[in-house]
């Protein structure tokens, strides 16, 4: 008889299609000491563990420079878990049992010894574990060692596994940003191909995922009423807002380096604009999903650079107060130039230059220090073709029809994750008085269950093997190539200069004045 599967014991994978049955696996985390370690990485692997979702057996193996013995990484882990995931329930009981997968090698990834070492260490605890070459590798260090550790992981042969090879272990996950600008992606992208299939590379983007950002596909095409309309004869504008009221947290020295526009916008913010704008894919298929995305970007309409100033604006934020809290200016950062020039708001006005969406403006903004924490896209519906209402209707109806005008469906990814739709109606009285009202879906009140965080989600579907949610490589170029000619100019003399706006506001004036020239505001948060 043959053996059964423990995987499929586990009344939370039932009925999951086999493929996505994760079986035994060794994670290694590269740069283990760092915060994403700490406040994502380990409570979405706790998360996981909890929930029954991973498999019977596995390990994580944390690395990094800083010496430490298992049982000191344990407890570090242990802490950060209790203080960064609250939500999670911790049990001491759960602990020991997740506590005793945890290991951790101090190494130098510059150095060819450590890897060996890895290697060695890899492999008893494929003994142990039953991993048995199933390996993840997860980048989690400074960017520009990427390319060295890929190279060291491969010359010690870490990154082949014949037995493996068909279901394309052992893999790598490679944290944003990738690369800095069109140049260093390719050359960091050629670099990882040397050595490892596209099929084995997994460059996370946690948005993709959040539950709300999975939901927009659903939205568009598990219903029948939306897709009809989704397009430039019914839609007049879309607005991507992701507003955060944190500074730079302690990441002065990777923000001076990044900027709002490689942290957030060559990557969340694109992919947002990615899954509002795709087509339909043919199927759920990982490479066909990921050939819709792609193809948004590569339509996107070069930014017209001799007009820089109506396309973008980039903004810093001075000192302030924030929900009541004096806050310090960027410039005043720990680890940031008090000259630093470098952008924490950016706005843009972008095109997708297709037949769905021709013409179609898609305004976005992110920043930090703003009024409030909320990242949502506003799909803008046209104008009724005729104004009957506003004809008929006394004054103040006449007001707000012409302020508001016309249906928005609001996605709101966080926080208060839902969907709501604005639409007009009568007030209740003799007379015809419209006002516009929301109708509104709460994932909180109407599924009143935890959704699990993005990272839980993406480790789950990389130790299934699912790349849908994970960028391919084609993309994160061609959100390079749209990016990078404004990088570029913004480095030469004469750029247009860097506003600096009070903490707590909305960001630069400047950034109204892209939507006004159009006749058009950013939506109220
Ligand atoms: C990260 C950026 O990728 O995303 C941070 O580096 C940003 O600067 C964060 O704050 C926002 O993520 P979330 O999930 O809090 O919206």
């Amino acid at each position: 008889m043959v053996a059964q599967d423990t995987t499929l014991l586990n009344p939370l994978t039932e009925g999951l299609p086999k493929e996505r049955l994760a079986e035994p696996f060794a994670l290694v985390v590269l740069g283990a000491h760092g915060d994403l370690t700490k406040r994502k990485l380990i409570p979405a692997l706790y998360a996981l563990f909890c929930d029954s979702l991973l498999p019977q057996d596995f390990c994580i193996v944390g690395m990094s420079r800083t010496k430490m013995t298992d049982d000191e990484f344990r407890n570090a882990m242990k802490d950060s878990l209790i203080k960064f995931a609250p939500e999670l329930h911790f049990t001491d009981a759960n602990w020991e049992r997740f506590a005793s997968k945890l290991y951790y090698m101090p190494g130098n990834f510059q150095m060819e010894n450590g890897f060996a070492d890895l290697s060695k260490f890899l492999d008893d605890l494929a003994q142990r574990h039953g991993t048995e070459g199933r390996n993840i590798f997860y980048m989690s260090t400074p960017p520009s060692l990427y390319s060295d550790i890929i190279v060291r992981i491969s010359e010690v042969g870490l990154n082949k596994s014949k037995k493996w090879k068909k279901s394309f272990w052992p893999r790598v996950v490679v944290e944003k940003p990738f690369g800095h600008d069109l140049n260093s992606a390719t050359a960091l992208d050629s670099q990882i191909h040397k050595f490892f299939e596209e099929k084995q590379i997994y460059r996370i983007d946690h948005y993709l995922g959040k539950e709300t950002v999975q939901n927009i596909m659903v939205l568009r095409f598990a219903n029948a009423i939306f897709e009809p309309i989704w397009n430039r004869n019914h839609i007049e504008q879309i607005q991507i807002t992701n507003a955060e009221t944190l500074g730079v947290e302690g990441r002065g020295g990777y923000y001076e380096e990044a900027g709002a526009l490689r942290d957030m916008v060559q990557n969340h913010m694109l992919a947002l604009l990615s899954l509002v704008a795709m087509e339909p894919p043919i199927s759920l298929d990982a490479d066909e999903v990921r050939t819709e995305k792609a193809k948004v970007l590569k339509c996107m309409r070069p930014i017209d650079i001799a007009r820089l100033s109506d396309y973008v604006v980039r903004g810093q934020y001075g000192p302030g107060y924030v929900m009541g809290e004096k806050v310090i200016g960027y410039r005043q950062e720990p680890s940031v130039s008090p000259k630093s020039n470098t952008e924490t708001f950016i706005a843009l006005k972008l095109f997708v230059d297709n037949w769905r969406w021709a013409d179609v403006p898609f305004y976005i903004r992110s920043g930090k220090r703003l009024m409030k924490s909320a990242t949502e896209i506003a799909i803008h519906f046209k104008q009724v073709p005729h104004r009957l209402f506003t004809m008929m209707a006394g004054d103040v109806s006449k007001r707000i029809m012409n302020q508001i005008g016309a249906n928005v469906l609001v996605l709101r990814i966080q926080p208060d994750e839902g969907i709501s739709l604005k639409f007009a109606t009568k007030q209740p009285g003799a007379t015809t008085q419209l006002r516009f009202l929301s109708m509104d879906f709460s994932y909180g009140t109407s599924f009143g269950v935890r959704s699990p965080s993005a990272y839980e989600r993406l480790i789950l579907d990389c130790v299934a093997g699912d790349g849908s949610l994970f960028a391919r490589t084609d993309a994160v170029e061609a959100s390079w190539e749209l990016l990078t000619p404004v990088l570029e100019a913004w480095s030469k003399p004469g750029a247009p200069p860097c506003f600096t706006y009070p903490a707590g506001s909305w960001g630069p004036e400047e950034s109204d004045k892209l939507l006004s020239c159009d006749n058009r505001t950013w939506r109220r948060i």
